[in-house]
């Protein structure tokens, strides 16, 4: 990487910022908006497992139900896109199937060649000790896929706020997650700033890197 691209990185993540007012009337391209998809799908996991489905509520109607579930706040309806960030609620052998099977397809290799790997994964997330706080570790993936998100789009001039003022059993009601193995974590709309979001402007608030950042 040259400086050129780093001085680049590091001015997308100084221009990003939690976006509170958002121009209803602008919407993010299909290509960029394909290109933000494919970046969540890029998304790396813990064992591969992926763990999650990012739901993009495309439908108004649905959104303005999610608002008062959102603290009443409005980027969840100004926003371009809004995505809602779903985690297993359990982990079970046929997840690990699953991701065996697509393995062995993708990679055309045997399925039993990955025994190994699925014995693993069943005796740590599924039927391990992990498997009972399986739903915590899955949450944590998602935020993954979310920070990855944000900053990918803030790469490509597009504005986000990552949501947790939400209430995540009325998400669920709404978007009839309930037993689908899915629940909601987190949300993130993402479009481009309002002119008049006095945010924008604010300098950013982090502690000095000596602090946060140790040399071991
Ligand atoms: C996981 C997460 C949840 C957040 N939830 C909200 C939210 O519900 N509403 C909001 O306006 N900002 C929310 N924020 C934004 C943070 O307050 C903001 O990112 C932080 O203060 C740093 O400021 P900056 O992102 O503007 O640089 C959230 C941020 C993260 C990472």
């Amino acid at each position: 990487m040259n400086n050129g691209t780093t001085q680049q990185l590091l001015n997308a993540l100084q221009w990003r910022y939690a976006t509170k007012v958002f121009d209803a009337t602008k919407k993010i391209p299909a290509d960029v908006w394909q290109t933000l998809e494919r970046a969540l799908v890029l998304t790396p996991t813990s064992y591969g497992l992926q763990p999650y489905k990012f739901l993009v509520i495309n439908d108004p109607a649905k959104r303005a139900e999610l608002l008062p579930h959102s603290w009443n706040q409005k980027q969840v309806v100004d926003a371009s896109h809004f995505v809602v960030f779903t985690a297993r609620t359990k982990m079970t052998g046929a997840d690990v199937s699953k991701l065996i099977q697509r393995t062995s397809d993708i990679r055309k290799i045997p399925a039993e060649s990955l025994n190994f790997y699925r014995d693993l994964m069943l005796g740590d997330i599924v039927n391990g000790p992990r498997g009972k706080t399986a739903h915590e570790w899955a949450t944590r993936q998602t935020y993954i896929a979310l920070g990855n998100l944000m900053t990918c789009a803030a790469v490509l001039g597009v504005d986000t706020c990552p949501m947790e003022g939400l209430n995540p059993a009325e998400y669920d009601r709404v978007l009839d997650l309930n037993y689908s193995g899915y629940a909601t974590v987190v949300a993130c709309a993402l479009g481009y700033r309002a002119a008049n979001d006095k945010y924008a402007g604010l300098p950013k608030v982090r502690y000095e890197a000596t602090e946060l950042v140790q040399q071991v």
